[in-house]
């Protein structure tokens, strides 16, 4: 009886990751719903919930306090350059680790420095392992690829993550969303059938192609999500009708999680 109760649990509990701006949040009726299922799946079954966001740990503090959201599992922050566990307030150091090597701060700083188009985000967004710019999405096309080019030529082992047709994070080619939620799917020991994604932008990209993990685009994901999606077609992928939470909590029925 006991065995089976543990079993039914097992597969109940999935891993649940989510972007917050503009996926989790953004419609606050829907959010408090889809809180309230998490939560008690969690409580019930085990399952673990994962916030993956570019913002900065005092960005995600500010909009935790703003809507009240609830505690995650884990924090994936700055664009999956820090993982946070257990409430802890210091990076994971077992992941910061696997980013210095081919990563240089001072050179990326020097590199960028001639592109006039690029304007450095705040203090506060830029982080040991990213160094964030706002960039024109007009001169994107242009400036990108002159840049990774620039930047790959100095022998760094970088990765540009373009976003919202405004965003510009650079950071260790071994980083993102994506590659920080295996690192978490690893350690807790889910298969990537019971790991669900949910994202709308450019930096949700890397959530949805890393493996075979499920995805929910909500139905509000930006242009050049879209295009990423139309253009790499997958079973394992739901592009929701409604927007933010509301997509996610249509997403999660699709593929059977709630
Ligand atoms: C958040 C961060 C910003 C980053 C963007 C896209 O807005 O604050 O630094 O560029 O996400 O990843
Ligand atoms: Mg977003």
């Amino acid at each position: 009886m006991v065995k089976l109760t543990q079993g039914i649990k097992n597969v109940a509990r999935f891993l649940f990751v989510t972007d917050l701006d503009n996926t989790f949040v953004g419609d606050d009726e829907a959010l408090a719903e889809l809180e309230q299922l998490l939560s008690q799946n969690r409580q019930e079954y085990g399952t673990k919930i994962v916030y993956a966001t570019g913002r900065s740990p005092v960005l995600y503090e500010e909009l935790k306090e703003e809507k009240n959201l609830i505690d995650p599992d884990a924090l994936v922050l700055s664009v999956g350059t820090e993982i946070y566990l257990d409430k802890s307030n210091t990076p994971d150091s077992s992941w910061s680790e696997k980013l210095s090597p081919g990563w240089n701060r001072e050179v990326v700083l020097s590199k960028t420095n001639v592109f006039s188009e690029l304007y450095p985000q705040p203090n506060t967004e830029q982080g040991e392992f990213k160094v964030s710019f706002f960039l024109e999405k007009s001169l994107a096309t242009r400036v990108l690829p002159q840049l990774e080019s620039m930047l790959k030529e100095s022998g760094l082992d970088v990765k540009l993550i373009y976003s919202s047709g405004i965003d510009l994070d650079i950071v260790p080619s071994g980083s993102d969303k994506g590659q920080a939620m295996q690192f978490l799917r690893q350690k807790w020991d889910f298969v990537p059938e019971r790991t669900v994604a949910c994202g709308d932008s450019g930096n949700d990209i890397a959530l949805f192609a890393v493996g075979e993990e499920r995805g929910i685009l909500v139905g509000n994901a930006r242009p050049e999500l879209l295009q990423w999606h139309n253009e790499n077609p997958a079973n394992h992928r739901y592009l929701a009708k409604n927007i933010c939470a509301g997509g996610i909590i249509e997403g999660l029925k699709y593929f059977g999680f709630l």
